[in-house]
């Protein structure tokens, strides 16, 4: 699916993000599974984790993260925005969505929803967010992309045990025009549901509710096939919102991808002919943390000076479904909150 934005653009105006206290670094993962610190640097680039403590839990970590984007955009109050966009595939119940408890923690009153696109919420969500905005359904919309991938990982799993981090990221989005900078867009986003048992949960959901084997109620994956799909699919979808944009490669500053492997980053810009300073990693030290890992790598990078106002950003992700998809913003003047 493409999207070309109209007359009416939703612009990045307040960016905060949210990680649970608890490290879990690979020494201590190295200590209790057959792997080592030098095979997972080495082979992902993580170092180390973040995972949530007893009780605390996606709904924890997006309101947490969404009270900062909304200070960072300056907004209070019940009327500060008019949805609250959740990408999650670790909502806190099976039914109802988190996103209402996220917006009543927070004291907003408006539309709230989850989107489930896995790894690929987060720029999903941006797109759901920019369309109620571009729609007149909205004139501010928060856009939460928040996981605890630690919940679904089987403890005893060391090829997704080394990889997943838990934590959740958030933008505002307000009403503004194509040209300034902060306006995301175009936008292509893609799926191919024939490849879901790549990476997937088996049981708890409607089609088997239960399953006598534990294994099934924890997240598998071919990682492999996955990493080559993700490596191609990011680069991909990338070419495209560049040419529907009419920017060149050289155009783009820096590149925000899905924080899944270091390895995907770099064979993605790799095969996009962008130069290794324009890829944007903090997966060394928060792991993949699905929808959360773009609006994540966004603050880091927006917090240590990587991210510049003017900056021309790409950002593209690539996850379980499968899904993925691509977008486009010149960098606003925003501070993290
Ligand atoms: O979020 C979006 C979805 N997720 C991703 O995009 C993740 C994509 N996949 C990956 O990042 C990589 O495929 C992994 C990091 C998961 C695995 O890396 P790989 O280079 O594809 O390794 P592999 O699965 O081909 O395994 C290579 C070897 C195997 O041993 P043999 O058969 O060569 O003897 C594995 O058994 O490494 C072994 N191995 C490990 N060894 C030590 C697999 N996991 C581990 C481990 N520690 N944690």
């Amino acid at each position: 699916m493409s999207t070309q934005a109209p007359g009416r653009a939703a612009v990045l105006a307040g960016l905060g993000a949210s990680l649970p206290v608890r490290i879990l670094d690979n020494h201590e993962i190295a200590g209790r599974l057959d792997t080592s610190d030098e095979w997972i640097r080495t082979r992902t680039g993580i170092a180390e984790r973040r995972v949530a403590g007893p009780g605390e839990s996606t709904v924890d970590l997006a309101a947490e993260a969404g009270r900062r984007a909304l200070a960072s955009a300056g907004l209070t109050g019940p009327d500060a925005v008019d949805a609250v966009v959740l990408a999650t595939s670790t909502a806190d119940q099976l039914c109802p969505a988190s996103a209402p408890q996220v917006a009543a923690r927070l004291g907003l009153g408006g539309a709230a929803f989850d989107l489930n696109a896995v790894c690929s919420g987060f720029v999903y969500a941006l797109a759901t967010g920019g369309g109620l905005i571009a729609g007149g359904v909205a004139r501010r919309v928060l856009v939460i992309g928040a996981d605890t991938f630690s919940s679904l990982v089987d403890p005893a799993d060391r090829t997704t045990v080394p990889i997943f981090g838990d934590g959740a990221g958030a933008v505002v989005l307000r009403a503004g025009l194509p040209d300034e900078p902060g306006a995301l867009g175009p936008f292509d986003l893609h799926s191919e549901g024939e490849l879901a048992e790549l990476l997937w949960v088996e049981a708890g959901g409607a089609k088997r509710r239960s399953s006598d084997d534990p294994r099934d109620h924890f997240l598998v994956m071919q990682g492999t096939a996955v990493f080559r799909h993700a490596c191609a699919r990011m680069a991909e979808s990338s070419r495209a919102v560049l040419e529907r944009a009419g920017w060149m490669v050289g155009d783009v500053d820096r590149f925000v991808g899905h924080q899944a492997n270091i390895r995907i980053l770099q064979s993605a810009a790799k095969q996009l002919g962008l130069p290794a300073d324009a890829v944007v990693a903090n997966i060394q030290r928060v792991g993949n943390t699905s929808a959360a890992s773009i609006p994540l790598a966004l603050a880091d990078a927006c917090a240590d000076g990587t991210l510049e106002p003017g900056h021309r950003v790409l950002l593209s992700a690539f996850g379980a479904g499968l899904t993925w998809g691509s977008t486009l913003l010149r960098w606003p003047d925003v501070v993290p909150g």
